[in-house]
């Protein structure tokens, strides 16, 4: 069982900045992405289509063997961890939320910002901690128009997508915020473009990534769900899209824009 794989979920690409991250962090172990690639985006979808999408990907994941599941984007977390952990009490989840705490501990304004998708942002999950730190910080919140469609379609590098990311993230700054938090799994993608809209000024981003793979470690260790060490991995790639759509997750999972690397 030790052998088998974690499972990773997302609309699109978007989840492969987490798959990176644990792969890194757990070369042992066995990863199977699935990125569902033809109904996203699922950020302005209404719940019950978010919920049926991720049922059924989690249902494909454990026909698989996953022995453990990472729901790889913020937006199907929001709206399916609480069902998940209820119906499927076998197998760990590993939900994505935006990293609210670390911003609202680490900020010298006062003021942060969290980028995520309409869905997310509105789900119980960012409401409850955002509550907790919001008479102590100011959370402003963001959607960031067009960001999923820019990183679905390998665009990140391209002059739409400094453009997209400069209309969202300047009012950001100019509102005062510090710490950026990166809260849709899509949008580190677009990491070194923000980076370059905020240029010298002193502003911090923040991504849950490293934080999801050690939650991913510690459940390992808890249910004794650890690979050999001398396991060597497979890696493995699922998507309701095309041949072509596959072989973009394949591309994009080993490098960073598909325009650049195609
Ligand atoms: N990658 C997803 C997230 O983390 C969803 C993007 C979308 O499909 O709208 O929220």
């Amino acid at each position: 069982m030790n052998n088998n794989p974690i499972g990773l979920f997302d609309s699109g690409m978007g989840g492969l900045s987490v798959w990176k991250e644990i792969r890194a962090a757990l070369p042992s172990e066995s990863l199977i992405f699935f990125g569902d690639g033809v109904r996203c985006p699922y950020g302005s979808r209404a719940e019950s289509e978010v919920l049926k999408f991720t049922v059924e990907a989690v249902e494909r994941l454990i026909a698989e063997g996953c022995k453990l599941i990472v729901i790889a984007c913020n937006t199907a977390t929001a709206v399916a961890i609480d069902y998940l952990r209820e119906h499927y009490a076998d197998i760990p989840f590993v939900g994505l939320e935006p990293a609210v705490k670390p911003a609202a501990l680490t900020t010298k304004s006062g003021v942060v910002a969290v980028l995520a998708t309409e869905r997310s942002l509105s789900g119980r999950l960012f409401v409850q901690t955002s509550a907790k730190y919001a008479d102590k910080v100011q959370i402003i919140k963001s959607v960031g128009h067009d960001f999923v469609e820019i990183v679905e379609q390998g665009e990140e590098c391209s002059a739409r997508a400094e453009a997209a990311v400069r209309a969202v993230i300047e009012p950001i700054i100019e509102a005062g915020a510090d710490r950026i938090v990166l809260g849709c799994t899509h949008y580190p993608f677009l990491r070194t473009t923000i980076e370059g809209v905020i240029g010298d000024r002193e502003v911090e981003i923040i991504d849950s990534g490293s934080a999801v793979s050690r939650r991913v470690a510690q459940l390992l260790d808890e249910n004794n769900l650890r690979a050999a060490e001398d396991h060597t991995p497979d890696y493995r790639f699922i998507t309701l899209g095309d041949e072509n759509y596959l072989k973009q997750l394949q591309r994009r999972a080993y490098g960073c824009c598909s325009k650049e690397k195609a």
